[in-house]
């Protein structure tokens, strides 16, 4: 049996603070789809680095560029105030195990806050963006805003998307797969999945893939029932 889930179903759900479907969409602790973790590198008027841990995102494109699509830039973050006015931005991949550095950034982010240091993270000098690279990155993806779009129209949050004009990896890791594809790589958010049994959300996790094996290994196998 399936649980169907529309508009009006929040009611079925308990907040975890007042407030929360209305910052969030209930939808998404019902769906609970992991997003990949970043820090977003911006600078500030006042010339301050900033940094804004971030999740909800994806990446792609075709012949004419690249693009990171990140569908939710709060309003109130200096990163929103700080893209529109620079046009520019840095994604910076990190391990799970600067978590904690990541969340310190989120603590100590007032104007006069140098983020960096807030999280302990080394400033880089970028390629092609005026905004610093975070040095302790493995994958930096420099971007040129493209489009600011405020999807919900409730003035709460926009959809910035960048094009990549240049993307700095780290050797250690573009070497073979396992790297980027475990534990020391890319870490996902588990944002509050909502059990519908009780109507509770639970707590937020972190994760890491694991590889299941080559495309190679699996195509031939046999049909899931
Ligand atoms: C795990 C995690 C994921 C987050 N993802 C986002 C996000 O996708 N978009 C967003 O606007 N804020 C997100 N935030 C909140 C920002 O990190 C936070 O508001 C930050 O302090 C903004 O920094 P700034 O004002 O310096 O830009 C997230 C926070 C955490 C802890």
């Amino acid at each position: 049996m399936k649980r169907e889930i529309g508009m009006d179903t929040k009611e079925l759900l308990y907040e975890n603070w007042p407030g929360q479907f209305d910052t969030f969409s209930h939808m998404e602790f019902a769906c609970a789809i992991p997003q990949v973790l970043f820090l977003i590198s911006t600078v500030k008027s006042n010339g301050k680095p900033n940094l804004c841990f971030h999740s909800w995102s994806s990446f792609g494109g075709d012949a004419g560029g690249y693009f990171a699509v990140m569908q939710n830039v709060s309003h109130l973050s200096h990163t929103y105030q700080n893209i529109v006015r620079e046009g520019e931005f840095c994604v910076n991949f990190v391990s799970a195990d600067y978590y904690p550095n990541c969340i310190a950034t989120v603590m100590d982010n007032g104007v006069n806050d140098d983020e960096f240091a807030a999280g302990n993270f080394t400033p880089e000098k970028a390629m092609t963006v005026k905004v610093p690279r975070v040095a302790q990155s493995f994958l930096t993806l420099e971007c040129e805003l493209a489009c600011n779009v405020d999807l919900s129209r409730q003035g709460l949050n926009s959809m910035i998307i960048g094009r990549v004009r240049h993307v700095a990896a780290a050797e250690e890791y573009i070497a073979g797969v396992d790297k980027r594809f475990g534990k020391e790589g890319f870490m996902y958010n588990i944002h509050e999945p909502a059990d519908y049994a009780t109507g509770q959300l639970a707590d937020t996790h972190l994760a890491s893939l694991e590889l299941r094996g080559r495309y190679a290994d699996w195509k031939d196998k046999p049909f899931g029932q």
